[in-house]
């Protein structure tokens, strides 16, 4: 039987009718349309389809969307504002940090969450953060300089 759920995607009020066993990323992508949020392993091993929950790195493909009710949600799809990238997105255009995109939606969040906790990370923490998160392509290296960049950016303000 269905249930109004009510939360909030990219600032904006959602009411959606879901089944209980309803999943957070099926919400997104099939009822609102928010595609970046990826769907790959869908058991929890790859981080793809991570977004923030209250600001916090949750794996949508094991959420259901009753445990967001009355909660904030945060996708790849709100970070831009008034048509500027957020830095982390900017830094991983700038460091060639992106080869098919599949994981970068996630990665970008995930390293959202860390710089919102700690602004100034090192190499090791960044790492470690983004540990859930896994990349097929590019070997992480660009991804990590990626993160560290756009700490910079945001510490002097920008965004
Ligand atoms: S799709 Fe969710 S962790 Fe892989
Ligand atoms: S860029 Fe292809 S999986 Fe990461």
């Amino acid at each position: 039987m269905k249930t109004v759920a009510t939360f909030t995607v990219n600032g904006l009020p959602h009411e959606i009718a879901v089944e209980p066993h309803q999943l957070l990323i099926e919400v997104l992508r099939e009822h609102l349309g928010l595609t970046g949020t990826k769907h790959s392993c869908g058991v929890g091993n790859c981080g793809a389809c991570t977004v923030l929950v209250d600001g916090t790195p949750e794996l949508a493909c094991l959420t259901l969307a009753m445990e967001v009710r009355d909660k904030s949600v945060l996708t790849i799809e709100g970070l831009a504002k008034e048509g500027l990238l957020h830095p982390l997105q900017q830094a991983f255009v700038d460091y060639g940090a992106i080869q098919c995109g599949y994981c970068t939606p996630g990665m970008i969040l995930t390293g959202k969450a860390l710089l919102d906790d700690n602004p100034d990370p090192t190499e090791h923490e960044v790492r470690e953060a983004l540990a859930g998160n896994i990349c097929r392509c590019t070997g992480y290296v660009k991804i990590v300089e990626a993160v560290l960049a756009a700490a910079e950016v945001m510490r002097k303000g920008g965004n």
